[in-house]
Parts: structure tokens; sequence; C-alpha cells
């Protein structure tokens, strides 16, 4: 039998609408904080990604799903979406249409990655970027909202990290301070670390080798190094947090996987992980849009994981569908049945998480009830021989199991009651 790909799971039918339930709030806390969708497409051309993520990141150079197309172009499954959204910026000149663009999206990113518990080869992230603006609130506005998020779904025990990882101005000279560093231990450090010293030497910050993380601790950060521009924009990003009541702790050590940052970056990380614990992390990048060929213009955004945030969230989301049965006892009633359903829809279309459904093929209500208790539905519309003479059905409430006989003419607008009693 043919299975999935490794680290690429289905999301099965049980488990849909807490999905639908997830994505419908996220979707709510983003129109209130005014932000519109972007959907771009899942492939792109590599070029896009290695331009902006940066060519001697582990996404570009380990992860990514790049393939030669029959154009002979290569071009990459999207491994994160502020590439994308950056281009399709550009591209549609979206500044014109928007001083500020606050723009969202949700959905699937592709990482080869080594799959374990919240770490997939397809998973879904929601994602948010701000572009326009270098104010420091801004910044605030974007963490307040991952926050938000990590609030609504109850996230365990939340703890938000903030750092300024420098700009053009005061990088160079670090990172030139920080090599000087790393090259005297470098034979103390690990294969990754040595070889990321000339390629990426922030990210050596990073490491999770116990050995390269004790020699560490006297390493240079970029928060003591930073230009007086960073430095205060760092300050009114810690002010304007504690302001709005948003508890945070600084960690000098987050650089981040992608090269596109500059000045505050971020994480949200949640206790129950494990080591995969960073439900969702970000920060500004102002010098991204100019790269990928747009005027200048700053920007700050965040994307979360979906199945690390369904991972560490602490109760369910989802309210239970209502399903209602509508059963043929036999033939003759088959027709009419599947009329009720029809009329039973339209009448009940208004009521979200309510489902009209005919069972066919049962001569007998005990094995109709069978499957109605299985599928957990909530009543049952039995029409039989004696039913359908009197033009009367029997409307079975399989929840407190009473029953009552009602006219075809009359079952709308009873059952409507019976709803509005339930969601009472
Ligand atoms: P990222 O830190 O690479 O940032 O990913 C954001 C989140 O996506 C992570 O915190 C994690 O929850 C989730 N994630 C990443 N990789 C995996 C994986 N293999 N399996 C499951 N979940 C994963 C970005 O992608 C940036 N584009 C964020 C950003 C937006 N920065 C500015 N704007």
């Amino acid at each position: 039998m043919l299975q999935n790909l490794k680290g690429m799971p289905d999301i099965l039918p049980a488990d849909t609408a807490q999905w639908q339930a997830m994505e419908e709030t996220i979707r709510c806390i983003f129109s209130s904080y005014g932000f519109d969708e972007i959907r771009t497409p899942f492939l792109e051309s590599t070029d896009l990604f290695s331009r902006s993520v940066g060519e001697t990141t582990d996404i570009v150079e380990k992860e990514m799903y790049t393939f030669i197309d029959k154009n002979g172009e290569s071009i990459t499954l999207r491994p994160e979406g502020t590439a994308s959204v950056v281009r399709a910026y550009n591209q549609h000149h979206l500044e014109h249409a928007y001083p500020l663009a606050k723009l969202y999206y949700m959905g699937p990113m592709f990482r080869h990655e080594r799959p374990q518990k919240g770490r997939l080869r397809q998973f879904h992230q929601l994602g948010a970027e701000m572009l326009g603006s270098q104010h420091p609130l801004v910044d605030v506005e974007a963490i307040k909202l991952l926050f938000d998020i990590g609030q609504e779904f109850r996230v365990e025990t939340p703890v938000l990290e903030i750092n300024t990882v420098g700009d053009a101005t005061c990088r160079p000279p670090y990172r030139e301070t920080l090599q000087a560093f790393l090259r005297a231990q470098q034979s103390s450090l690990c294969e990754t670390c040595q070889k990321r010293i000339d390629t990426n030497p922030m990210r050596v910050l990073d490491c999770k080798n116990p050995t390269c993380q004790g020699l560490l601790t006297a390493a240079p950060m970029m928060m003591d190094h930073v230009c007086e521009p960073c430095r205060v924009h760092f300050m009114e990003v810690q002010e304007g947090l504690t302001q709005i009541d948003v508890p945070f702790i600084i960690n000098k050590k987050i650089v981040r996987g992608l090269d596109y940052y500059t000045k505050t970056a971020f994480e949200m990380k949640a206790g129950n992980l494990g080591s995969q614990n960073t439900v969702g992390g970000g920060g500004r990048y102002d010098d991204l849009v100019s790269a990928m060929g747009g005027a200048p213009r700053p920007a700050v955004g965040f994307a979360m994981g979906l199945e690390r945030l369904l991972l560490s969230t602490k109760h369910l989301i989802a309210t239970a569908p209502i399903r209602i049965d509508v059963i043929p006892l036999g033939k003759a009633a088959e027709f009419l049945s599947m009329k009720l359903s029809t009329e039973l829809r339209a009448s009940l279309r208004q009521k979200v998480g309510v489902s009209v459904n005919t069972l066919l093929g049962h001569s007998s209500p005990k094995s109709a009830l069978k499957q109605s208790n299985k599928t957990e539905s909530s009543y049952a519309i039995l029409i039989g021989d004696q039913e359908l003479a009197k033009q009367m059905a029997s409307l079975k409430n399989l929840k407190t199991h009473l029953q009552k006989e009602v006219s075809f003419a009359e079952i709308s607008a009873t059952l409507l009651g019976e709803l509005h009693g339930t969601s009472n």
C-alpha cells in the first residue's frame, strides 16, 4: 500500500475541525489588527530564497526542496513566507496602495529537516509582515500580536525573548570581533561551528552543542556592539513592550536562522515542546525589500508554526459540530428523505457547524441509529411506511433520547427551535 512521504503527514477528518477552529481564530485576531491576507504561490524561483534567506543558512544549504522544472528553470517549494511576500510587495507596487502594508498568510511550508516531534518536512505557518515603517513601536505591535496569538491559544508557559542583531553599520565590525574570538577557540568547537566561523559566525552563538555553549559564555555579543541608532531603537522596543504589559526577557544569543534580519529579533518559546520549543519567531528586516529590487522600505514580521501551536495549546478549541441524520426506512421514503435533507440544508445554512446527512440503505431503525451513534449525531429524523402515510416524521434527540412526531411541513421550524435552545 502506498504511504505518505516521511515528515509530510495527512491531517485526517478527526482533526480538521480543530484546524479550522484554529484558523478561524487566527483570522479574527489578524483582522482585529487591520491585517489583510496575501496568498503567494507554493513554488517560486530558487533565487528568491537564496538571495533573501541567505546562501549560507541551513535552509538554503540543506533543507530546500529544489527541482529543475520542464523549462530547465530551478524552482523551490517555499521554505518560508517572507521572501514571497516581499517579492509580491515589490512586483505589485503595494507600497503605493498602503503606507504601511500589514499582510498575513497561512499555509504549508517545506523544509527537508530530520522529522521529530514538532519538526516536519511539510508544516504550516501563520505569518505576519508589516512593510513601510521603521518606527520601533511597529516592532512592538508585531511582538504584541505574536503574544496575543499565544495568549488566545493558551500556549503552555510561554516565554517571549528579544534581542537586537544590529544593522549594516554595526554588524560588519562586530562580525570581525566575533570571528577573531571564535578563531581563538576554533579547535575546541564542533565541526559545524568551525565551518561557520567564516561563512556565518553569528549562527555559532545558536549552537546546541554543550561544549560550544561552554566556550561561548565569554563570546562578544552583538547587543554590546550595536551602533547608537540600533541601541536607541532597541530601548524603545523594550519601553513600548513594558508600557503595554507584554512580559519579555532579553536573550543576547537569539540570532535567528535566516540572514535578512536587522535590529530587533524575537522568539516565543513554549514550556512543553522539548527541543523544538520555538512556537514562533521573527524580527525586523529593513534591507530586504531593497535587496530584492524594490524601493527601500523598512519592515518587520514573524511566523508561527501551526503544528507547534497545536502541540503547545492547553485546551481543545473546536466546538463539536451538530449532525442531523435524515433516515428513510425502506425504498419508499428515499426520495422524500432526499428532498427533506435538501430543504433542511437550505433553511439551516446560516447555522455554522450544523450538517444534514441522509443515511441510505437502512430498513430498521436499530441499524440506522447505531450508525448515528457512531458519528455522534445529535438528531435523527426517521421516516418509515407509517410516517409516510401520515406525512409525519419521528424526530429523535439522540442526546436526550426524547422522540416526537412532527409533520413534514414543520420539521425545519421545529429543528431551528431546538437548535436555538441548544446554542443558548
Ligand atoms: P522561522 O523561525 O524559520 O521563521 O519559522 C517560524 C516558525 O515556523 C518556527 O518558530 C516554528 O514554529 C515553525 N517551523 C519552522 N520549521 C519547522 C518545521 N520543520 N516543522 C514544524 N514547524 C516549523 C521564518 O520562517 C520567518 N519567515 C519568520 C519571519 C516572518 N520573519 C519575519 N517575518
